[in-house]
C-alpha cells in the first residue's frame, strides 16, 4: 500500500517503471492527465446545473450518479499523477470548454421539459464520447510506459464512462418521443400538450 510523499518518488523510481521520466510519451501522458483533470473538474461544476435544469427523473437519476462517479474520478487521477510521481495539476482543456459551453446554450435554447432534458442528453453523450477517448488513449500511454497501476484505475474510470453513456442512451429513448411531440410555433418550441 502506498504512503504519502515517500512512496510518491519511490513508484517514480521502481526499475520496472524505468520509462517513466525519460520517454517522450511521458510528457504526452502527463499533459493529457492535465487536460482531462481540468475537463472532470469542469464537469463535477457544470453537471449540477444540469440536475437542476432536467425534469426526466430518469435523467436526474443518470445525471445524479454520474456526478458521484465525476467526483471521485478526480480523485483517481489525482493517485495516477502520484504513481508517475508529479502533484495533479490541471491545463485548460479547449474541447471540453467548447462542449460545456455548447451544453450551456442548449439549455437556454429550450423550454424546461422533454426537449431541455433531450438536449441535455445530447451534450452530456458529446462530452462522454470525449472522455471515452481521452481516458482509452490515457491507459494506452499508461500501458506502454508501463505504469500498471495507472492502467488499472483509468480502465476503472473507462468503464464508468461506458456505462454512463448507455445510461443516457437507455434514458434518452422515452424522452425523445416526448420531444418528438413538441410542435414549434413561430420559431420556437411548446409542449403540444401543455
Ligand atoms: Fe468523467
Amino acid at each position: 500500500m502506498m504512503t504519502p510523499r515517500q512512496s510518491k518518488k519511490q513508484l517514480a523510481e521502481k526499475p520496472e517503471n524505468g520509462l517513466l521520466q525519460t520517454s517522450q510519451l511521458m510528457k504526452l501522458f502527463k499533459a493529457e492527465l492535465k487536460d482531462i483533470y481540468w475537463a472532470e473538474k469542469a464537469l463535477t461544476k457544470v453537471i449540477p446545473k444540469m440536475i437542476k435544469n432536467a425534469t426526466c427523473q430518469g435523467l436526474n437519476d443518470a445525471l445524479t450518479s454520474h456526478l458521484a462517479e465525476t467526483t471521485n474520478q478526480v480523485t483517481r487521477l489525482e493517485k495516477v499523477f502520484e504513481y508517475i510521481g508529479k502533484d495533479a495539476s490541471s491545463k485548460k482543456c479547449d474541447a471540453m470548454n467548447g462542449l460545456i459551453k455548447e451544453a450551456k446554450s442548449k439549455i437556454k435554447s429550450y423550454k424546461k421539459g422533454a426537449m431541455r432534458d433531450a438536449g441535455i442528453i445530447a451534450a452530456v453523450q458529446k462530452a462522454e464520447h470525449f472522455e471515452i477517448a481521452s481516458y482509452g488513449t490515457l491507459r494506452q500511454f499508461a500501458k506502454t510506459l508501463g505504469v500498471t497501476e495507472a492502467v488499472k484505475l483509468l480502465e476503472e474510470t473507462l468503464k464508468e464512462e461506458k456505462a454512463a453513456d448507455a445510461k443516457l442512451s437507455e434514458v434518452a429513448q422515452s424522452i425523445n418521443v416526448e420531444a418528438a411531440e413538441v410542435k414549434i410555433v413561430s420559431g420556437v418550441s411548446s409542449s403540444s400538450n401543455g
